[in-house]
């Protein structure tokens, strides 16, 4: 069997077009729905993710600004920022890229942004409302997996789904969406053990642990869908996600490629969690 490849960009403009519309809708009513991105620091990683995010929000024509930081701030610096942008109304979604800096505490620094500003999803008022119900603001990676499967038609009830991989950001979440769906969930990591046991199981199976080709063809069920969250970098430098494409791609039914899968979904879901935010904050006001 040779999987189907999930064309990420192609959905992430599809779903961009969709919240291009609502975004829209609030201009006409004088509503700019504007996103600030806090940095800190000047990782390398983290300054291409921003500056995508931001790239992504202009495209749509929402507002947005970039606040760079230098690595020593502190946190009490870093607290004010957010506090600045909290009770700017022409700011609807804020988020602070991580990891921060060592010396930062990053869950004060969540905790510390508006939660109906928290287009990250991270705030423990949005992770709790995930856990019991429906949150306002999905985090955005798992939240593109999803809108993902549900633009490629591939039915969530009743399968097993086996998340690789227990970060609050992705693993958690996107665990919680699943069984949200319906699906028997499992929850693996990196040091489960007999993990092939697992992920040969699973009718969805999702690679979110950090490493890179750690998913081998044999790890996979013949026609299982395989979404690869995965952004690391090989011996050679090269771009390669947390699943050995090569291998997999002649087992499973479906897979996403890196770069071209996840990723533009992600940055798409930050902009439509902004657009949500501003929707909401403008009934409120
Ligand atoms: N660093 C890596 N992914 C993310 C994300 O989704 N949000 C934030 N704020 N930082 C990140």
């Amino acid at each position: 069997m040779t999987a189907q490849i999930i064309d990420g960009k192609a959905i992430a403009e599809q779903v961009r077009a969709e919240w291009k519309e609502r975004a829209d809708a609030l201009k006409a009513r004088g509503i700019t729905p504007g996103m600030a991105v806090i940095i800190v620091g000047d990782d390398p990683a983290s300054k291409v993710y921003v500056a995508n995010k931001v790239k992504a929000c202009a495209q749509l024509g929402l507002y947005s600004i970039h606040v760079e930081l230098p690595a020593d701030t502190s946190e009490a610096g870093l607290l004010a920022e957010v506090e600045k942008l909290n009770n700017d109304p022409a700011i609807h979604g804020i988020l602070v890229q991580l990891p921060l800096p060592k010396h930062l505490d990053s869950h004060k620094v969540i905790e510390a942004i508006n939660p109906d500003k928290d287009v990250d999803g991270f705030h423990e008022k949005n992770v709790g409302a995930l856990v019991t119900g429906e949150t306002p603001f999905p985090s955005c990676t798992p939240y593109g997996v999803m809108v993902m499967l549900e633009k490629t038609g591939i039915a969530i009830e009743g399968k097993h789904a086996v998340v690789v991989g227990r970060s609050n950001i992705v693993g958690k979440p996107m665990a919680l969406l699943l069984l949200h769906k319906n699906a028997t969930v499992t929850i693996c990591t990196s040091k489960t053990v007999d993990l092939a046991k697992h992920t040969r199981d699973a009718d969805i199976l999702v690679a979110a642990v950090g490493r890179a080709n750690f998913i081998k063809g044999d790890m996979v069920k013949p026609g299982a869908v395989v979404i690869d969250v995965g952004i690391n970098r090989n011996a050679e430098g090269k771009l390669c996600g947390d699943v050995d494409f090569a291998s997999v791609k002649e087992v499973a039914g479906y897979l996403t490629p890196v770069p071209g899968g996840v990723g533009p979904m992600t940055i798409t879901m930050l902009v439509a969690n902004t657009v949500r935010a501003a929707e909401r904050l403008s009934v409120q006001a």
